[in-house]
């Protein structure tokens, strides 16, 4: 059994502008020990998906199931879902600062943490946070534990917020855009640190970011999320080699340094919809170059594609991949798909065009060079390809 299973979770909030339909019915599984990483552009629901969880959306409509080992914590009381958070779902968030309270030393913040769940002498909590400081290299941890967030660097507090998320031995942190406000140097350490703490402690996680980079570093699924729909599953490998969704594919053209499309870096043309208009029919429709004409009225449903992989788009489920004899594939099904001179292929004249008229050329990188997708990540695969086939592509 799934650690988490999350079913059918939709999330609106009245505002004054409208309803903001920021989840509209997601589903997912967290395994015990497994990273799921959550991607998208701004604004596709992905805080708004994992706060729902642990009861941080006041004021949201909010229905589907989500079972955590068992027990629905969307049905939960606060004071019940208080107890599960901190000591078995542990959060980490994108700004430590705004986690972390000013006034008072990281240590105390990590002591009264532990505390606050479990009944032992605030020596032993005050000894057990050095040990997690120092375990998550903190330099000088027993006098550092002393000290105010304002004394820790950026790079560090996160650190910290990682020790206070490891402090209770959670079953499940969810890390929301953990590295992101960090630079470079700093964010590669922080997922490296991130990772091999993970396997220590056998905690699952879900690590969620708009970066492809991270994920293709630390998920074992991934969940793409558009319009606040989950529109592509699978594992990381499947995903990154054999993409399915058009949307997908658009976010792994675009990673700089990687080009999952060879010596072409291709943006997404246009921007994310506003929540509260969404489009009709696929929600990705105004910006995909392979819109057909169904894709204007019909919702897409996450169609099967093999082991777990499913696809929320009516391009056919054989079609998957990069490179431009898959693109080709993907063009002339899109172009069946549509009446010449109609509104689908209006727009798919101009996405392609905007696609065309913005693609940065690179000196050939490599694909998916720059995205951290290491030989270890590059198992057996049961389908058609063969992932060094994939990896070598144009
Ligand atoms: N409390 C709220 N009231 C009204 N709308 C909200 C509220 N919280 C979030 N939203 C809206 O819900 C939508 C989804 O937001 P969410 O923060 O989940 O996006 P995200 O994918 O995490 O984006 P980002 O990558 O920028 O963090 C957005 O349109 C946002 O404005
Ligand atoms: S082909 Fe149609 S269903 Fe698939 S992503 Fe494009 S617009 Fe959506
Ligand atoms: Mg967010």
């Amino acid at each position: 059994m799934p650690l988490l299973e999350v079913r059918d979770l939709t999330v609106s909030f009245h505002t004054s502008d409208g309803l903001v339909q920021a989840v509209r019915g997601v589903s997912f599984d967290v395994e015990k020990g497994h990273t799921l990483g959550v991607v998208g552009e701004s604004g596709s629901g992905k805080t708004v998906c994992t706060q729902t969880l642990l009861g941080l959306t006041p004021g949201a409509d909010v229905s589907g199931q989500a079972l955590f080992d068992g027990r629905d914590l969307l049905r939960m009381s606060p004071a019940e879902l208080q107890r599960v958070r901190g000591a078995r779902i542990a959060a980490i968030f994108q700004d430590p600062l705004s986690s972390l309270h000013p006034l008072y030393t990281v240590g105390w913040q990590i002591v009264e943490m532990i505390r606050a769940h479990r009944h032992i002498a605030r020596s032993a909590a005050r000894a057990r946070a050095i040990e997690l400081l120092d375990m998550v290299g903190i330099p000088q941890a027993a006098s550092r534990v002393d000290d105010y967030p304002h004394q820790f660097s950026g790079g560090m507090r996160q650190r910290a917020m990682i020790a206070m998320a490891l402090a209770l031995d959670p079953d499940l942190i969810i890390a929301d855009e953990p590295t992101t406000a960090l630079d470079a140097t700093v964010q590669a350490q922080v997922i490296e640190l991130m990772t091999k703490l993970q396997t220590e402690f056998d905690t699952a996680l879900i690590i969620i970011t708009h970066d492809m980079g991270v994920i293709a570093e630390t998920a074992d699924e991934v969940m793409v999320m558009y319009a606040g729909k989950a529109v592509e599953k699978a594992d990381r490998r499947t995903l990154f080699y054999f993409p399915h969704h058009p949307y997908t594919k658009g976010l792994l053209e675009s990673i700089p340094g990687s080009t999952a499309a060879g010596e072409r870096l291709r943006p997404i043309p246009g921007q994310p919809p506003s929540l509260i208009s969404i489009p009709t029919g696929c929600a990705f429709h105004p910006r995909c170059q392979y819109v057909m004409d169904r894709c204007i009225s019909e919702v897409p449903p996450l169609f099967d594609i093999a082991g777990g992989h499913t696809s929320a788009c009516f391009l056919p489920t054989q079609i998957l991949g990069l490179g431009e004899d898959v693109d080709r594939e993907r063009a002339s099904a899109a172009a069946a798909g549509r009446a010449e001179n109609g509104a689908a292929a209006r727009l798919a004249a101009r996405a392609t065009e905007e696609i065309e008229t913005a693609g940065v050329h690179l000196p050939d990188a490599g694909v998916l060079a720059g995205a951290g997708m290491s030989d270890r990540s590059r198992g057996p695969r049961t389908s058609q390809n063969s992932p060094d086939d994939a990896g070598t592509q144009p």
